[in-house]
């Protein structure tokens, strides 16, 4: 019989580890989040050129090409949960490793726009199951005290994936002749300079897709040289094995640590989706309080931001032709603050982090919402005269058209946001998600929190554009004012999980799985 639990209310407890094997296995675990970062973001810089060969020319279609992969990784997450408690975590991790290889390899070489949108969903799909995977395993083989710390490992990996993209695919365009080779066969969807051919008769944007082969090479065969999650291999009845990979990772105490993880098991069946159904709207309160901490991450407009900046640094004289330097200075912004995150998660705990980053958050999208409403918008007449460079087309129509001044505080702010996000909510939302579940619900609870994250980044990206034609005021003060909600909703609900082991998860959050 174990002794009661109690452990939440104490001090953190620092055992003794073997810290590079710990933190070695989590990297292995986190390049899920390279591979996530990359693939979602490479597209950034391929979209128009597969728009011109295969002349996509309807603005939605376009659309929808880009962002299916979104709808992949809502799936891809659903599965994730189920999958990871059938047949294990490790193997999650390999089969994701291999759909971002098949995905790369399609991506790059599609027949007709109808597969590449298949290649995109399977790379999707991917990402959904990296997305569950990765925190949740980081999560079970982690000390307590250095838990925090090691989940933030896969945001980090995340935006470095993100700032890889864009390294690679500028490197890429580096290498191409200058101008454009090929011919214009439709001025609505021309050709661009990632069209042209790099070497081996292939075009540059089907490089920027290759690439993804690399990571997810290396991704695949280091996730086989990992040991399967200790409280999988519980819950399985293999709690001899258990033993064997808990003592490569403490240096002391494995038994009482398995008899802890079978008393958090125990029960009548093995865990599995049904366990998550509760009395509040069907589901138990805890994986609430998930779903909609991973619907906020989305919901103060990260995605919308990052991928709207050019408007806010062409009012500082960065124009698109600059637009590799502005994305740069964002990812750098995003790599940096994350480590911010990683220095203090396990020092001032996940609620406060969170709280500072809602209320950042809040003042910097305000001053962004406040400087867009107040300036002069541009319009038909002013596009006519084309007197001024922020508003000489008519995809510049209602655009605000900052100052010197204003555009300074706009740049500022977006990258002091930018700052506030990667330090707080990007990684703590994952940390989160990876840890606050009891082991029972973990694997059902994580897989629909990832599900909502997914499903809230399709809501933003696909109205962003029509909340911009009304007005680009209105987008921000929407984000803003779900940066406000966020932080009284921490405030309330949200429960510091620093130091607590995952067996006393139950009792801090009061569940009856
Ligand atoms: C979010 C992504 C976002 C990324 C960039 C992640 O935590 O889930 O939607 O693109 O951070 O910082």
């Amino acid at each position: 019989m174990v002794a009661p639990i109690t452990r939440e209310t104490g001090p953190v407890v620092v055992e003794k580890v073997h810290t590079g094997k710990v933190v070695g296995i989590s990297i292995i675990a986190a390049l899920g989040g390279f591979l996530f970062g990359y693939d979602s973001s490479v597209i950034n810089g391929a979209n128009k050129a597969v728009f011109y060969q295969f002349q996509i020319e309807n603005t939605s279609l376009q659309g929808f090409v880009v962002a299916i992969a979104l709808l992949g990784s809502a799936v891809g997450a659903f599965f994730g949960g189920r999958l990871a408690d059938k047949i294990g975590r490790k193997k999650v991790m390999v089969i994701a490793a291999i759909l971002f290889l098949i995905a790369g390899l399609g991506q790059a070489f599609p027949f007709a726009t109808w597969d590449f949108m298949l290649w995109r969903v399977v790379g999707g799909f991917a990402i959904g199951l990296a997305a569950v995977i990765s925190p949740m395993y980081i999560s079970e083989v982690a000390p307590a005290h250095l838990r925090g710390r090691l989940s933030s490992l896969f945001q980090l990996a995340i935006v470095v994936g993100i700032f890889s993209t864009q390294l690679v695919n500028q490197i890429i365009i580096g290498m191409v002749p200058d101008g454009v080779q090929e011919p214009v066969k439709n001025p609505a969807v021309p050709p661009v300079e990632a069209n042209n051919v790099l070497a081996l008769g292939l075009q540059a944007w089907q490089w920027m897709f290759l690439c993804m082969v690399v990571p997810a090479v290396i991704y695949w065969l280091l996730s086989l040289t990992i040991p399967e999650s200790p409280r999988y291999l519980v819950a399985e009845g293999k709690s001899a094995e258990a033993k064997v990979v808990l003592s490569k990772i403490y240096v002391e105490d494995v038994d009482t640590k398995v008899a802890a993880i079978e008393e958090s098991l125990k029960g009548d069946h093995k865990p599995s989706m049904k366990d998550i159904k509760g009395p509040k709207f069907g589901l138990l309160p805890l994986v609430w309080v998930g779903i909609i901490l991973a619907i906020f991450q989305q919901f103060v407009g990260i995605n919308a931001v990052f991928y709207y900046s050019n408007l806010i640094w062409s009012a500082v004289g960065f124009d698109e032709s600059r637009a590799f330097t502005t994305s740069t200075i964002i990812s750098a912004v995003n790599v940096i603050f994350t480590f911010v995150a990683i220095a203090f998660i396990d020092r001032v705990g996940r609620k406060l982090l969170l709280l500072i980053g809602s209320a950042g958050m809040f003042v910097t999208l305000a001053i962004l919402a406040v400087t867009f409403v107040t300036a002069e918008k541009c319009t038909q007449q002013l596009i006519d005269a084309g007197t001024n460079s922020s508003c000489n087309a008519v995809s510049q129509l209602n655009n605000p058209m900052l100052s010197d001044s204003s555009g300074w505080i706009a740049v500022v702010a977006l990258c002091t946001y930018v700052a506030f996000f990667a330090a707080t909510w990007g990684p703590i939302v994952w940390v989160l998600l990876g840890e606050m579940f009891p082991n029972k619900i973990r694997a059902a609870a994580l897989s629909i929190g990832v599900m909502a994250n997914w499903i809230a980044n399709f809501v933003v990206s696909e109205s962003f554009p029509t909340l911009v034609s009304i007005s680009l005021g209105l987008a921000y003060g929407i984000f803003t004012v779900c940066a406000l909600l966020s932080f009284f909703y921490v405030l309330k609900f949200v429960k510091e999980t620093k130091g607590v082991e995952l067996e006393d998860m139950e009792s801090l959050e009061n569940v009856k799985a």
